[in-house]
Protein backbone atom coordinates (compact mmCIF):
# COMPACT_ATOMS: atom_id res chain seq x y z
CA UNK A 1 0.00 0.00 0.00
CA UNK A 2 1.71 2.80 -1.09
CA UNK A 3 0.98 5.44 1.40
CA UNK A 4 1.93 9.34 0.36
CA UNK A 5 2.43 11.64 3.08
CA UNK A 6 -0.26 14.13 3.54
CA UNK A 7 1.98 17.23 2.73
CA UNK A 8 3.21 15.68 -0.53
CA UNK A 9 0.31 16.46 -2.85
CA UNK A 10 0.88 16.91 -6.34
CA UNK A 11 4.35 15.69 -8.29
CA UNK A 12 7.17 16.31 -7.02
CA UNK A 13 9.38 19.14 -9.27
CA UNK A 14 12.83 18.86 -9.95
CA UNK A 15 13.84 21.58 -11.70
CA UNK A 16 15.49 23.39 -9.22
CA UNK A 17 17.83 19.73 -8.94
CA UNK A 18 18.24 19.54 -12.57
CA UNK A 19 19.22 23.40 -13.06
CA UNK A 20 22.04 22.63 -10.53
CA UNK A 21 23.00 19.26 -12.00
CA UNK A 22 23.31 20.42 -15.34
CA UNK A 23 25.24 23.55 -14.23
CA UNK A 24 27.70 21.04 -12.64
CA UNK A 25 27.91 18.59 -15.87
CA UNK A 26 29.21 21.88 -17.91
CA UNK A 27 31.05 23.13 -15.08
CA UNK A 28 32.91 19.74 -14.73
CA UNK A 29 33.44 19.25 -18.65
CA UNK A 30 34.18 22.32 -19.59
CA UNK A 31 37.08 22.95 -16.67
CA UNK A 32 38.73 20.01 -17.57
CA UNK A 33 38.80 21.21 -21.02
CA UNK A 34 40.45 24.40 -19.59
CA UNK A 35 42.17 22.34 -16.55
CA UNK A 36 42.92 19.33 -18.31
CA UNK A 37 45.02 16.61 -15.91
CA UNK A 38 48.21 16.30 -15.97
CA UNK A 39 50.90 13.95 -15.70
CA UNK A 40 53.96 16.24 -16.12
CA UNK A 41 54.77 19.66 -14.99
CA UNK A 42 53.30 22.17 -16.89
CA UNK A 43 54.49 23.62 -19.40
CA UNK A 44 54.86 27.82 -20.26
CA UNK A 45 53.50 30.03 -17.80
CA UNK A 46 50.91 29.70 -14.82
CA UNK A 47 49.05 32.36 -14.10
CA UNK A 48 49.18 33.06 -9.95
CA UNK A 49 45.32 33.57 -9.99
CA UNK A 50 45.54 29.86 -10.75
CA UNK A 51 47.99 29.31 -8.39
CA UNK A 52 46.21 31.72 -5.44
CA UNK A 53 43.48 29.53 -6.19
CA UNK A 54 45.10 26.13 -6.00
CA UNK A 55 46.45 26.91 -2.68
CA UNK A 56 42.55 26.42 -1.51
CA UNK A 57 42.61 22.93 -2.30
CA UNK A 58 43.27 22.05 1.20
CA UNK A 59 40.94 23.78 2.64
CA UNK A 60 37.55 22.78 0.31
CA UNK A 61 38.78 19.17 -0.03
CA UNK A 62 36.84 19.36 3.41
CA UNK A 63 34.03 20.00 2.28
CA UNK A 64 33.01 16.79 -0.25
CA UNK A 65 34.44 14.96 2.91
CA UNK A 66 32.38 16.27 5.43
CA UNK A 67 29.04 16.02 3.04
CA UNK A 68 29.51 12.85 1.20
CA UNK A 69 30.63 11.30 4.39
CA UNK A 70 27.45 12.41 6.22
CA UNK A 71 25.59 11.50 3.45
CA UNK A 72 26.73 7.86 3.41
CA UNK A 73 24.78 6.99 6.60
CA UNK A 74 21.83 9.26 5.54
CA UNK A 75 21.78 6.66 2.39
CA UNK A 76 21.87 4.03 4.53
CA UNK A 77 18.84 5.14 6.55
CA UNK A 78 17.16 6.11 2.74
CA UNK A 79 17.49 2.76 1.88
CA UNK A 80 14.56 1.75 3.55
CA UNK A 81 11.26 2.69 1.87
CA UNK A 82 10.07 5.13 4.40
CA UNK A 83 13.84 6.20 5.11
CA UNK A 84 13.40 7.62 1.53
CA UNK A 85 9.99 9.24 1.56
CA UNK A 86 11.08 11.09 5.15
CA UNK A 87 15.06 12.02 4.05
CA UNK A 88 15.17 11.86 0.36
CA UNK A 89 14.45 15.33 -0.36
CA UNK A 90 17.25 16.23 2.34
CA UNK A 91 19.59 13.38 0.59
CA UNK A 92 19.51 14.91 -2.29
CA UNK A 93 20.05 18.58 -1.01
CA UNK A 94 23.29 17.19 0.59
CA UNK A 95 24.23 15.71 -2.28
CA UNK A 96 23.91 18.13 -4.97
CA UNK A 97 26.44 20.20 -2.21
CA UNK A 98 28.71 17.71 -1.47
CA UNK A 99 28.90 17.43 -5.37
CA UNK A 100 29.71 21.11 -5.73
CA UNK A 101 32.25 20.37 -3.03
CA UNK A 102 34.08 18.05 -4.83
CA UNK A 103 34.06 20.10 -7.94
CA UNK A 104 35.61 22.48 -6.35
CA UNK A 105 38.06 20.67 -4.49
CA UNK A 106 38.98 18.52 -7.59
CA UNK A 107 39.36 22.31 -9.66
CA UNK A 108 41.51 23.37 -7.20
CA UNK A 109 43.50 20.41 -7.16
CA UNK A 110 44.29 20.66 -10.06
CA UNK A 111 45.37 23.79 -9.94
CA UNK A 112 47.69 23.43 -7.22
CA UNK A 113 49.30 21.00 -9.34
CA UNK A 114 50.12 23.57 -12.12
CA UNK A 115 52.85 24.73 -9.39
CA UNK A 116 55.00 21.76 -10.83
CA UNK A 117 56.24 19.36 -8.55
CA UNK A 118 53.82 17.05 -8.47
CA UNK A 119 54.86 13.60 -10.13
CA UNK A 120 55.13 10.33 -9.26
CA UNK A 121 52.22 7.68 -8.13
CA UNK A 122 50.96 8.84 -5.09
CA UNK A 123 50.24 11.73 -7.31
CA UNK A 124 48.65 9.78 -10.37
CA UNK A 125 46.51 7.92 -8.36
CA UNK A 126 45.13 10.98 -6.40
CA UNK A 127 44.69 13.20 -9.52
CA UNK A 128 43.21 9.91 -11.77
CA UNK A 129 40.75 8.78 -8.65
CA UNK A 130 40.03 11.99 -7.80
CA UNK A 131 38.23 12.77 -10.89
CA UNK A 132 37.15 9.38 -11.46
CA UNK A 133 35.14 9.63 -7.99
CA UNK A 134 33.67 12.93 -8.90
CA UNK A 135 32.37 12.05 -12.49
CA UNK A 136 31.04 9.06 -10.73
CA UNK A 137 29.18 11.25 -8.04
CA UNK A 138 27.97 13.81 -10.62
CA UNK A 139 26.65 10.42 -12.37
CA UNK A 140 24.67 9.40 -9.11
CA UNK A 141 23.23 12.82 -8.65
CA UNK A 142 21.53 11.87 -12.47
CA UNK A 143 20.45 8.58 -11.77
CA UNK A 144 19.06 9.88 -8.18
CA UNK A 145 16.97 12.74 -9.72
CA UNK A 146 15.84 10.20 -12.14
CA UNK A 147 15.02 7.71 -9.71
CA UNK A 148 13.37 10.21 -7.69
CA UNK A 149 11.23 11.83 -9.97
CA UNK A 150 10.04 8.22 -11.44
CA UNK A 151 9.31 6.93 -7.74
CA UNK A 152 11.74 3.98 -8.95
CA UNK A 153 13.37 1.74 -6.17
CA UNK A 154 15.28 -0.01 -8.47
CA UNK A 155 16.96 3.34 -9.50
CA UNK A 156 17.37 4.64 -6.36
CA UNK A 157 18.84 1.49 -5.50
CA UNK A 158 21.21 1.95 -8.23
CA UNK A 159 22.31 5.31 -7.59
CA UNK A 160 23.50 3.90 -3.97
CA UNK A 161 25.50 1.68 -5.31
CA UNK A 162 27.13 4.05 -7.63
CA UNK A 163 27.18 6.51 -4.94
CA UNK A 164 28.72 4.36 -2.71
CA UNK A 165 31.50 3.21 -5.23
CA UNK A 166 32.39 6.75 -6.32
CA UNK A 167 32.66 8.39 -2.78
CA UNK A 168 34.97 5.21 -2.24
CA UNK A 169 37.18 5.90 -5.21
CA UNK A 170 37.07 9.65 -3.62
CA UNK A 171 38.34 8.53 -0.29
CA UNK A 172 40.91 6.03 -1.91
CA UNK A 173 42.50 8.71 -4.11
CA UNK A 174 42.33 11.23 -1.17
CA UNK A 175 44.75 8.83 0.68
CA UNK A 176 47.02 9.47 -1.82
CA UNK A 177 46.31 12.63 -2.04
CA UNK A 178 47.63 12.13 1.98
CA UNK A 179 50.48 10.92 1.13
CA UNK A 180 51.60 13.61 -1.36
CA UNK A 181 51.62 16.43 1.72
CA UNK A 182 52.39 13.82 4.73
CA UNK A 183 54.63 11.14 3.08
CA UNK A 184 53.87 7.54 2.17
CA UNK A 185 54.21 6.28 5.80
CA UNK A 186 51.82 8.14 7.72
CA UNK A 187 49.16 6.42 8.07
CA UNK A 188 50.16 3.21 8.41
CA UNK A 189 53.49 4.17 11.12
CA UNK A 190 51.35 3.36 13.96
CA UNK A 191 49.57 0.72 12.98
CA UNK A 192 49.46 -2.57 14.27
CA UNK A 193 51.69 -5.06 12.55
CA UNK A 194 48.95 -7.59 11.02
CA UNK A 195 47.16 -4.41 9.77
CA UNK A 196 49.88 -2.29 8.99
CA UNK A 197 51.61 -4.63 6.62
CA UNK A 198 48.15 -5.42 4.52
CA UNK A 199 47.90 -1.95 4.39
CA UNK A 200 51.30 -0.88 2.88
CA UNK A 201 50.82 -4.36 0.29
CA UNK A 202 47.40 -3.41 -0.63
CA UNK A 203 49.48 0.19 -1.18
CA UNK A 204 51.98 -1.43 -3.09
CA UNK A 205 49.75 -3.24 -5.17
CA UNK A 206 47.96 0.24 -6.39
CA UNK A 207 50.44 1.81 -7.26
CA UNK A 208 52.33 -0.48 -8.83
CA UNK A 209 49.65 -0.03 -11.90
CA UNK A 210 51.11 3.51 -12.18
CA UNK A 211 54.35 3.54 -11.43
CA UNK A 212 56.99 1.99 -14.04
CA UNK A 213 59.17 -0.81 -12.89
CA UNK A 214 62.16 0.37 -11.68
CA UNK A 215 64.99 0.22 -14.33
CA UNK A 216 68.13 0.20 -12.40
CA UNK A 217 70.17 -1.29 -15.61
CA UNK A 218 69.47 0.99 -17.84
CA UNK A 219 72.40 2.86 -19.32
CA UNK A 220 73.41 5.77 -16.79
CA UNK A 221 73.51 9.50 -18.30
CA UNK A 222 76.96 8.69 -19.68
CA UNK A 223 79.21 9.73 -16.85
CA UNK A 224 82.18 11.55 -18.60
CA UNK A 225 84.42 12.66 -17.92
CA UNK A 226 84.96 9.25 -15.61
CA UNK A 227 85.74 11.03 -12.20
CA UNK A 228 87.96 8.08 -10.86
CA UNK A 229 87.72 8.48 -6.87
CA UNK A 230 90.29 10.01 -5.04
CA UNK A 231 91.74 10.61 -2.21
CA UNK A 232 92.53 13.87 -0.54
CA UNK A 233 96.31 15.22 -0.13
CA UNK A 234 95.42 16.57 3.11
CA UNK A 235 94.54 14.82 6.10
CA UNK A 236 92.22 17.08 7.05
CA UNK A 237 89.23 15.57 5.78
CA UNK A 238 90.68 11.37 5.04
CA UNK A 239 88.74 9.64 2.45
CA UNK A 240 86.47 7.50 3.80
CA UNK A 241 85.01 5.56 1.30
CA UNK A 242 83.62 2.17 2.73
CA UNK A 243 82.78 4.17 5.82
CA UNK A 244 79.15 3.47 5.97
CA UNK A 245 76.64 5.57 7.89
CA UNK A 246 76.09 9.50 7.22
CA UNK A 247 78.14 12.29 8.14
CA UNK A 248 81.68 10.32 8.72
CA UNK A 249 83.52 14.27 9.48
CA UNK A 250 81.31 15.00 12.76
CA UNK A 251 80.19 18.18 11.67
CA UNK A 252 80.92 20.82 14.01
CA UNK A 253 77.39 22.29 14.28
CA UNK A 254 75.14 23.27 11.76
CA UNK A 255 76.48 24.47 8.35
CA UNK A 256 79.62 26.36 8.58
CA UNK A 257 79.54 29.80 7.82
CA UNK A 258 82.22 30.97 5.41
CA UNK A 259 85.39 30.54 6.78
CA UNK A 260 87.83 33.92 7.41
CA UNK A 261 89.72 34.55 4.40
CA UNK A 262 88.10 34.74 1.13
CA UNK A 263 89.75 31.69 -0.27
CA UNK A 264 88.92 29.16 2.61
CA UNK A 265 85.56 28.41 0.24
CA UNK A 266 83.97 25.22 1.89
CA UNK A 267 83.41 22.16 -0.59
CA UNK A 268 79.99 21.37 0.60
CA UNK A 269 78.74 25.12 1.53
CA UNK A 270 80.40 26.84 -1.82
CA UNK A 271 79.86 24.34 -4.14
CA UNK A 272 77.64 21.26 -3.48
CA UNK A 273 74.83 23.47 -1.52
CA UNK A 274 74.55 25.87 -4.25
CA UNK A 275 73.82 23.39 -6.84
CA UNK A 276 71.30 21.78 -4.34
CA UNK A 277 70.05 25.33 -3.66
CA UNK A 278 69.39 25.72 -7.82
CA UNK A 279 68.23 22.32 -9.14
CA UNK A 280 66.84 20.66 -6.32
CA UNK A 281 65.42 23.03 -3.13
CA UNK A 282 62.71 24.69 -5.23
CA UNK A 283 61.13 21.43 -3.40
CA UNK A 284 62.86 19.80 -0.97
CA UNK A 285 63.52 23.16 1.41
CA UNK A 286 61.65 24.16 4.51
CA UNK A 287 58.14 25.22 2.72
CA UNK A 288 57.99 22.27 0.18
CA UNK A 289 59.83 19.28 1.29
CA UNK A 290 58.60 16.59 -1.48
CA UNK A 291 59.16 13.08 -0.05
CA UNK A 292 60.05 14.26 3.45
CA UNK A 293 63.31 15.26 1.96
CA UNK A 294 65.01 18.84 2.67
CA UNK A 295 68.47 19.41 1.74
CA UNK A 296 68.62 23.16 2.61
CA UNK A 297 71.64 22.57 5.54
CA UNK A 298 74.12 20.09 5.21
CA UNK A 299 72.51 17.89 8.05
CA UNK A 300 69.13 17.88 6.13
CA UNK A 301 70.54 16.84 3.47
CA UNK A 302 72.43 14.19 4.98
CA UNK A 303 69.32 12.66 7.01
CA UNK A 304 67.56 12.48 4.36
CA UNK A 305 64.05 11.86 3.60
CA UNK A 306 61.42 8.94 3.96
CA UNK A 307 63.44 6.84 3.08
CA UNK A 308 66.73 8.12 4.31
CA UNK A 309 70.26 7.32 3.00
CA UNK A 310 70.21 10.55 1.11
CA UNK A 311 74.15 11.01 0.86
CA UNK A 312 75.95 7.90 1.66
CA UNK A 313 79.62 8.84 2.57
CA UNK A 314 81.57 7.17 0.40
CA UNK A 315 79.33 5.37 -1.76
CA UNK A 316 77.54 7.21 -3.97
CA UNK A 317 75.61 4.10 -5.28
CA UNK A 318 74.05 3.57 -2.24
CA UNK A 319 73.11 6.98 -2.01
CA UNK A 320 69.19 7.57 -3.01
CA UNK A 321 69.37 11.47 -4.51
CA UNK A 322 72.20 10.40 -6.56
CA UNK A 323 70.19 6.85 -7.73
CA UNK A 324 67.24 9.05 -8.64
CA UNK A 325 69.15 11.60 -10.48
CA UNK A 326 70.95 9.00 -12.18
CA UNK A 327 67.73 6.97 -13.61
CA UNK A 328 66.38 8.07 -16.78
CA UNK A 329 64.62 11.27 -17.17
CA UNK A 330 61.38 8.94 -18.21
CA UNK A 331 61.67 7.22 -14.96
CA UNK A 332 58.88 8.94 -12.51
CA UNK A 333 61.28 9.03 -9.70
CA UNK A 334 64.22 10.52 -11.81
CA UNK A 335 64.91 13.75 -10.12
CA UNK A 336 64.68 16.76 -10.23
CA UNK A 337 61.45 15.05 -12.30
CA UNK A 338 61.17 15.52 -16.04
CA UNK A 339 60.61 19.21 -17.16
CA UNK A 340 62.73 20.79 -14.62
CA UNK A 341 65.91 22.01 -14.91
CA UNK A 342 68.25 19.06 -14.93
CA UNK A 343 71.37 19.27 -13.67
CA UNK A 344 74.51 19.53 -16.18
CA UNK A 345 76.92 16.26 -16.42
CA UNK A 346 79.54 18.08 -14.37
CA UNK A 347 77.23 18.70 -11.62
CA UNK A 348 76.15 14.90 -11.16
CA UNK A 349 79.91 14.07 -11.56
CA UNK A 350 80.44 16.80 -8.80
CA UNK A 351 78.02 15.45 -6.53
CA UNK A 352 79.17 11.84 -7.14
CA UNK A 353 82.15 13.10 -6.33
CA UNK A 354 81.57 15.13 -3.39
CA UNK A 355 79.81 11.59 -1.91
CA UNK A 356 82.43 9.65 -3.15
CA UNK A 357 85.37 11.90 -1.23
CA UNK A 358 83.17 11.31 2.41
CA UNK A 359 80.21 13.65 1.37
CA UNK A 360 82.26 16.35 3.98
CA UNK A 361 81.09 19.24 5.19
CA UNK A 362 84.26 20.63 6.17
CA UNK A 363 86.84 19.50 3.38
CA UNK A 364 88.10 23.34 2.23
CA UNK A 365 87.47 23.85 -2.25
CA UNK A 366 91.87 24.58 -1.76
CA UNK A 367 92.48 20.89 -0.28
CA UNK A 368 89.99 18.81 -1.78
CA UNK A 369 91.42 16.68 -5.07
CA UNK A 370 89.44 18.07 -7.60
CA UNK A 371 89.38 16.15 -10.70
CA UNK A 372 90.54 17.73 -13.41
CA UNK A 373 87.84 17.65 -15.89
CA UNK A 374 85.55 19.13 -12.80
CA UNK A 375 87.89 21.91 -12.09
CA UNK A 376 86.00 24.39 -14.76
CA UNK A 377 82.56 23.94 -13.20
CA UNK A 378 83.87 24.36 -10.02
CA UNK A 379 85.26 27.66 -10.83
CA UNK A 380 81.93 28.58 -12.62
CA UNK A 381 80.05 27.90 -9.10
CA UNK A 382 82.41 29.57 -6.91
CA UNK A 383 82.25 32.79 -9.19
CA UNK A 384 78.29 32.39 -8.53
C1 LIG B 1 59.87 20.04 -9.03
C2 LIG B 1 60.05 19.51 -7.72
C3 LIG B 1 61.29 18.69 -7.44
C4 LIG B 1 62.59 19.02 -7.70
C5 LIG B 1 63.14 20.25 -8.39
C6 LIG B 1 63.37 17.95 -7.12
N1 LIG B 1 62.57 17.02 -6.55
FE1 LIG B 1 63.14 15.40 -5.48
N2 LIG B 1 61.21 14.92 -5.11
C7 LIG B 1 60.12 15.60 -5.60
C8 LIG B 1 58.92 14.92 -5.20
C9 LIG B 1 57.50 15.33 -5.56
C10 LIG B 1 59.31 13.82 -4.44
C11 LIG B 1 58.41 12.81 -3.73
C12 LIG B 1 57.87 11.80 -4.67
C13 LIG B 1 58.91 10.80 -5.01
O1 LIG B 1 59.47 10.19 -4.09
O2 LIG B 1 59.17 10.65 -6.20
C14 LIG B 1 60.77 13.84 -4.41
C15 LIG B 1 61.53 12.90 -3.77
C16 LIG B 1 62.91 12.89 -3.78
C17 LIG B 1 63.72 11.90 -3.11
C18 LIG B 1 63.22 10.73 -2.32
C19 LIG B 1 63.27 11.03 -0.84
C20 LIG B 1 62.92 9.85 -0.02
O3 LIG B 1 63.61 9.63 1.00
O4 LIG B 1 61.98 9.14 -0.40
C21 LIG B 1 65.04 12.22 -3.36
C22 LIG B 1 66.25 11.47 -2.87
C23 LIG B 1 65.04 13.41 -4.16
N3 LIG B 1 63.74 13.80 -4.38
C24 LIG B 1 66.18 14.05 -4.60
C25 LIG B 1 66.18 15.18 -5.38
C26 LIG B 1 67.37 15.81 -5.87
C27 LIG B 1 68.79 15.34 -5.57
C28 LIG B 1 66.98 16.89 -6.59
C29 LIG B 1 67.86 17.86 -7.36
C30 LIG B 1 68.86 17.32 -8.19
C31 LIG B 1 65.53 16.93 -6.55
N4 LIG B 1 65.08 15.88 -5.81
C32 LIG B 1 64.75 17.89 -7.18
C33 LIG B 1 60.13 16.77 -6.31
C34 LIG B 1 61.28 17.43 -6.72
Amino acid sequence: MPSHSPELDGPKSFTLPWIATVVMIVVFLIGLLFFPPLYDDPKGEVSTMVLFIGRFHPILLHLPVGILGALCLFELICSTRRGEARYGDASLVMLICGTAGALFAMFAGIMLSREGGYVGGNFTLHQTMAIIGTAGVLLALVVRIVGMSRESSELLNAYRALFFISFGIMGLGAHFGGNLSHGSKFLVQYAPEPIKSQMISMEKWMLSFVEKPKSNDEPEVTPEPKVEPQVAATPVTPPVAGTPGPAPTPAPGPTPSPAPGGDEKLVFQHVILPILTAKCNKCHCEEKSKGDLRMDTYELAIKGGENGSNFVAGKPDDSLSIQRILLPDSDDEHMPPDGKDQLTKEETELLKWWVQQGASNTVKVSEAQIPEGLKAAVEGILKG
